[in-house]
């Protein structure tokens, strides 16, 4: 059981039922009350400046009842907080799932039924693997024109670029992409030029008629985690060394540098870019030049390896929907003598599948 009692310097001394201890500072208690005189009940967002609070404030009274810790502070401020959430709170525990890095080994392919999408419960799995795995694919959806826009919706705003509020991928004439043709397109990520890359892109399946055309899926993250593992030198050169990415058609020009693999301060992984067809290394000394054409190699191969990237057709009636900073994407030449072939595209942002998840999961959690 917990228990709480307050130490020489009026701090919090909460011992948890696994017996690690935490001392909590009376102004950090202090701004997280909750009740209406503190924070608007609308939008939870303080209704005072917390800087200005007391600097000598003292907790005056305190008892735990259960799971509930009411506390009374020196200022007359007073309420209860959940002390299961302050220490989800200390322990940073997050209602995202992690990350799951995989390979070409799927037993079934996170698949959802768009139907059942209505449910919350279905939602809330649908999105939580989506952050597990950075894609999911979306079966028995219309097949009408402006479904992506509508669908990308229902999870928040689309980006609009360039190319539009959605694009068509659909073979034409005088292309300002190559996506716009019948060609086939090795994995990469899309719009690396862009400042900021948008980060989760949707494609949804109108027709896929023609023979050819299907489409495939690798996980940046998995793979940059086995070079780390197993070609240190490839991984140092390519989390390091700048490449500048450009687009441009007669109305702009788009330039954005950045790595191949892009880490935090403390490693994690951040980023995959991948396009080989408008990647441009910044100038190196020929001998270290040589060394990064070698790793762009190497990770090139693993991007395409049948140990890595999955494939599968997406049929009239599918989407599937990607992180752009961590999942490449590709597709095979199709030919368009054999039938017709119409995917719409968009972009949205993480915050979008993140948020809706974090609002789904909270609300769940509360009730
Ligand atoms: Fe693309």
């Amino acid at each position: 059981m917990s228990s709480v009692l307050i130490d020489d310097n009026n701090c919090l001394l909460i011992q948890s039922d696994d017996l690690s201890k935490f001392l909590l500072h009376p102004q950090w208690l202090r701004e997280r009350l909750s009740e209406p005189d503190y924070v608007d009940t609308n939008n939870k967002q303080r209704l005072y400046e917390p800087s200005l609070l007391n600097q000598d404030l003292k907790i005056i009274e305190y008892s735990l009842e259960g799971n509930n810790l009411n506390i009374h502070f020196s200022d007359g401020a007073k309420g209860t907080f959940s002390l299961q959430n302050l220490l989800a709170e200390i322990r940073k525990v997050d209602i995202i799932p992690l990350k799951t890095p995989w390979k070409n080994n799927f037993t079934k392919l996170p698949i959802f039924d768009h139907e059942k999408l209505s449910n919350q419960k279905n939602l809330i799995k649908m999105l939580e693997n989506f952050q597990q795995l950075g894609f999911v694919i979306i079966s028995n959806i219309s097949k009408a024109e402006g479904t992506v826009t509508k669908f990308a919706e229902s999870l928040g705003p689309v980006r609009t670029t360039n190319f539009g509020k959605h694009f068509d991928v659909v073979s034409k004439p005088d292309p300002n992409d190559l996506a716009y043709t019948s060609l086939g397109l090795t994995a990469h990520t899309d719009n690396p030029y862009r400042k900021p890359i948008p980060g989760i892109q949707i494609l949804h399946c109108i027709a896929n008629e023609a023979k050819g055309g299907d489409s495939c899926l690798v996980d940046g993250f998995a793979i940059a985690e086995h070079l780390r593992e197993t070609d240190k030198e490839a991984f140092e050169i390519l989390t390091q060394t700048d490449v500048l990415f450009k687009f441009t058609d007669k109305d702009i020009l788009l330039e954005n540098y950045g790595k191949l693999i892009e880490l935090d301060d403390f490693g994690n992984y951040v980023q995959s870019r991948f396009s080989g067809r408008l990647d441009f290394v910044t100038y190196l000394e020929p001998k270290k030049l040589e060394k990064f054409y070698s790793a762009r190699r190497k990770i090139f191969n693993l991007y395409a390896s049948k140990e890595f990237e999955i494939n599968f057709r997406l049929e009239g009636g599918m989407l599937m929907m990607f992180d752009n900073l961590r999942i490449l994407h590709g597709r095979t030449e199709y030919d368009v003598s054999t039938g017709f072939r119409h995917l719409q595209g968009c972009y949205i942002d993480h915050d979008s599948t993140e948020g809706k998840l974090r609002l789904l999961k909270s609300i769940k959690f509360n009730e």
